[in-house]
């Protein structure tokens, strides 16, 4: 099976099978898909969560109006951006680049220099809006190695940030609550999963 074949099987979840649990083992898998997610200059300014616990569920459920997904999935998968974009992010990244790469920091001097300047004369909105956009593709990566997995998922932004913030001590953190992801597997009772794809044809899609 090909990943056109996999993008066909999945679907966004609505009702989860609440019996079923995600494997350590599969996590770890969605983990690193995420871990290798392109970001913009390789910055990846966002932590994830994973969170499984219920009762932090049944909060949060009630921060997504009420949608069923957020407890009855395995997991709920918060990607989150950081809103304080610094100095200090980019330092860390070219910390880890010297490391891997076995370089002389010193050598990437004038690279970080010309991202600090792009990023730092942003203002705080575009930097936010930006700093946002990268969990979405970290969110189409954990997409596409579920439904390789065989895991269903249903990605959502219908939550209130600042209700998500406030639960999970994010603002603390200098961190905002961007996209989130409920994972699981599905409930046979689920409708959706009986539903074609609704698609624009190419003619509408492609110039
Ligand atoms: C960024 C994003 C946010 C979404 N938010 C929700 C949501 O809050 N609740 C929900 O049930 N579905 C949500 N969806 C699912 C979409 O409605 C769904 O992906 C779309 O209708 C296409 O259908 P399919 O994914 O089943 O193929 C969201 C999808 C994306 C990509």
């Amino acid at each position: 099976m090909g990943l056109i074949d996999h993008l066909k099987w999945r679907y966004a979840t609505k009702k989860f099978d609440a019996a079923r649990k995600v494997s350590s083992e599969d996590l770890e898998k969605i983990k690193t898909a995420i871990q290798l997610s392109a970001s913009s200059y390789g910055l990846q300014l966002y932590k994830v969560l994973i969170i499984e616990d219920n009762k932090l569920r049944e909060q949060l459920k009630l921060a997504s109006y009420g949608q069923s997904q957020i407890t009855e999935a395995s997991h709920v998968v918060i990607f989150c951006n950081y809103t304080t974009v610094t100095e200090k992010h980019i330092d860390t990244y070219f910390t880890i680049k010297s490391e891997v790469e076995q370089t002389d920091i010193s050598v990437f001097q004038r690279y970080s220099d010309f991202i600090k300047a792009d990023i730092l004369n942003r203002s705080d909105l575009e930097r936010n809006k930006w700093s946002s956009n990268q969990t979405y593709i970290a969110l189409g990566n954990l997409l596409n190695i579920c439904a390789e997995l065989k895991i269903d998922a249903c990605p959502m932004e219908g939550f209130e940030a600042k209700k998500y913030n406030n639960i999970l001590n994010l603002k603390e953190q200098g961190l905002n609550a961007s996209v989130i992801a409920a994972i699981g597997y599905r409930s046979k009772e689920d409708k959706s999963q009986y539903h074609k794809k609704v698609r624009k044809p190419f003619e509408e899609l492609f110039l």
